[in-house]
């Protein structure tokens, strides 16, 4: 029998910066995709499963292993998953991470976590044509445990830095699943790579923030990124307060230059804040899904709760919290 897990992730900070090789600080979270399964004799992927849709990610999947060397083996079995679909926190990558850890194990195939990772990233183009980064998977597939995880999204280290335990993370969906998130990201995304032909930069990475002053969406990029690693810096000495003023930047930016926040999402920033939240900010790609915001471990229920009734009251939607905790990477479930 194999049983595998895969996490979701939340990011703290840094996003749109991954396809433009930049740096991210996301945290895989303690949502997962399950996979149950054994092998079968032929190459046939059977799944039970409350949600639906899985079937095109597990052919994505099976065909970017295949082309790494993974004999076909199918598997039979179940597949279960706590994270929200459409929320922004990698329900896909979870799907992506469990599923092939599942297909490997039952062909007694290998992959270290940065090549599963890629592998998966590959799998998510392969089934949705969405020209997704690398955050979303190898979040899932490195996490560790009460870090979060600065990525250089060039090199593609991954830097676990330990969260403060008096730190606590909470995520709020605001209600709204997102939307034409599709079609904006590889337009954004399309965007970005063209500045960086102008430039003749390789990627926005190397672009500097006077090279980029009259692009809103350059301009982004390249702020954000130095605003991650300001923000890695200040997680690692333990200087909570410092953290707050990054994430409203980065929430500024990608609402007024980036331009993929929604009405809801700055709502539910605003009503986290004015709750006693350290700093919170969208996270994920935007346009809709969840909120982030870094709260005193104390006072996370109350913030939580105050924050959920503003929103509430503003917007007559029901937001939904999440207290996150940082989960290990993906892998095997211990009996
Ligand atoms: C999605 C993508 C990631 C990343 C974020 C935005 O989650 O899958 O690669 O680009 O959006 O930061």
């Amino acid at each position: 029998m194999i049983a595998v897990r895969a996490p979701g992730r939340v990011n703290l900070i840094g996003d749109h910066t991954d396809y433009n090789e930049g740096f991210v600080l996301p945290l895989a979270i303690d949502l997962e995709t399950v996979v149950r399964a054994r092998p079968r004799d032929d190459a046939e992927i059977r799944l039970h499963s409350e949600t639906s849709g899985w079937d095109r990610y597990a052919a994505g999947v099976a065909e970017v292993l295949a082309a790494r060397g993974r004999a076909d083996v199918g598997i039979e079995g179940t597949i279960s998953s706590s994270v929200p679909v459409g929320a922004g926190l990698s329900s896909s990558a979870a799907l992506e991470v469990a599923l092939a850890l599942a297909l490997c194990a039952a062909a007694g195939f290998e992959l270290p976590p940065l090549e599963l990772a890629l592998a998966c990233q590959e799998a998510e183009l392969v089934a949705t044509g969405v020209p997704c980064g690398i955050m979303d998977q190898l979040a899932s597939a490195a996490g560790v445990a009460g870090h979060a995880l600065l990525i250089d999204c060039r090199s593609l280290e991954v830097r676990p830095i330990p969260i403060p335990a008096g730190l606590a993370v909470l995520v709020v969906h605001s209600g709204v699943e997102r939307r034409l998130v599709d079609s904006a990201y590889a337009e954004r995304r399309a965007a970005c790579e063209a500045v960086a032909a102008r430039l003749g930069v390789r990627a926005l990475r190397d672009a500097t923030p006077e090279q980029v002053a009259d692009d809103p969406r350059a301009r982004h990029v390249v702020a954000e990124n130095e605003r991650v690693l300001a923000a890695s810096d200040a997680l690692a000495a333990g200087d909570t307060a410092a953290l707050g003023p990054l994430l409203a930047a980065s929430h500024a930016s990608l609402r007024d230059d980036f331009e993929v926040s929604t009405p809801e999402l700055d709502a539910l920033v605003a009503a986290l804040e004015e709750a006693g939240a350290l700093g919170a900010r969208l996270t994920g790609a935007g346009f809709g899904g969840c909120a982030v915001a870094l709260v005193p471990a104390p006072d996370a229920g109350r913030v939580a709760e105050r924050a959920s009734a503003a929103y509430r009251a503003e917007t007559g939607l029901e937001p939904r919290t999440f207290h996150c905790r940082a989960a290990a990477g993906a892998g095997k479930i211990a009996r």
